[in-house]
């Protein structure tokens, strides 16, 4: 079985190679070199968005983990926001899918997983630019599932706050994750392994009977009103 993760390199993406390493083989797409390494993986070094996708011969399933928290209110966003943010989390989900489908579509148990956002169901301000990229997320993960049934699973995670280097930035001290962490009901901040552990779960045989889901991973905010 060989699996490709595109940003294996860094948080959700790390989180979930690791999981997967050693009981198949892993493919890693990411820009910069990865600074921990998981052990059997072979690495791809380029930029989805741009650069020529390599050949992976009966490639099964592929996780895709771009996207951006670009935070600002709409009077700060600008066009090229939308474009960069609509790049990295749809287009660039759209040509690694492209590239790869006729193989996957060969395979057993062959199956996808994008990442949206809890700003998608759940209005949240300044959120303007990543909730129209990720709501496009979850239109071609719907899409997608739909056309590629019975052959290919197609699934979304949408996580709230959770602690990777993209989120760095928003949880710069500890002050700032206390805030955070407060408006959820579970009143925390979520670990890159617990979206890694949904991610795993919706490849594995276990969940041959899930496709077309947006599956919220977000310590109950986009349910939860307390
Ligand atoms: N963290 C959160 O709080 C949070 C909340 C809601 C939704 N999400 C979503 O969950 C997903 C994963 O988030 P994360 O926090 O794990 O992100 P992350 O820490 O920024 O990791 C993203 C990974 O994607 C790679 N990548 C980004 N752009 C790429 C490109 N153009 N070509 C190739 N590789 C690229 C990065 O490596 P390079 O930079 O080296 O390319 C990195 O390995 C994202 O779609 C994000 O929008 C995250």
């Amino acid at each position: 079985m060989k699996t490709l993760i595109v940003g294996g390199t860094k948080g959700i993406g790390l989180a979930t190679a690791k999981m997967l390493a050693g009981e198949r083989e892993l493919h890693i797409i990411s820009r910069s070199a990865a600074e921990e390494q998981v052990p059997g993986a072979q690495y791809h070094q380029l930029d989805v968005i741009t650069d020529e996708l390599p050949d992976i011969e009966d490639l099964a399933q592929m996780v895709y983990c771009p996207g951006s928290i670009n935070l600002k209110p709409i009077g700060s966003l600008k066009e090229e926001d939308f474009r960069t943010d609509w790049e990295q989390s749809v287009l660039g989900a759209v040509r690694v899918v492209k590239k790869y489908l006729r193989t996957i579509k060969k395979q057993e148990n062959a199956a996808m997983v994008f990442f949206s956002t809890v700003a998608v169901g759940q209005g949240m301000p300044f959120h303007a630019s990543v909730a129209a990229a990720k709501g496009a997320v979850e239109g071609l993960s719907k899409s997608l599932a739909a056309e590629l049934a019975p052959d290919v699973r197609v699934n979304c995670i949408a996580p709230s706050m959770t602690d990777t280097p993209l989120a760095a930035r928003l949880l710069r001290n500890e002050k700032a994750r206390e805030s955070i962490a407060s408006r959820n009901p579970l009143k925390r901040i979520l670990e890159a392994e617990e979206l890694g552990s949904m991610a795993t779960y919706l490849l594995s045989h276990a969940a041959r009977g899930i496709t077309g889901q947006v599956i919220g991973v977000d310590a109950g905010l986009s349910s939860l009103k307390l």
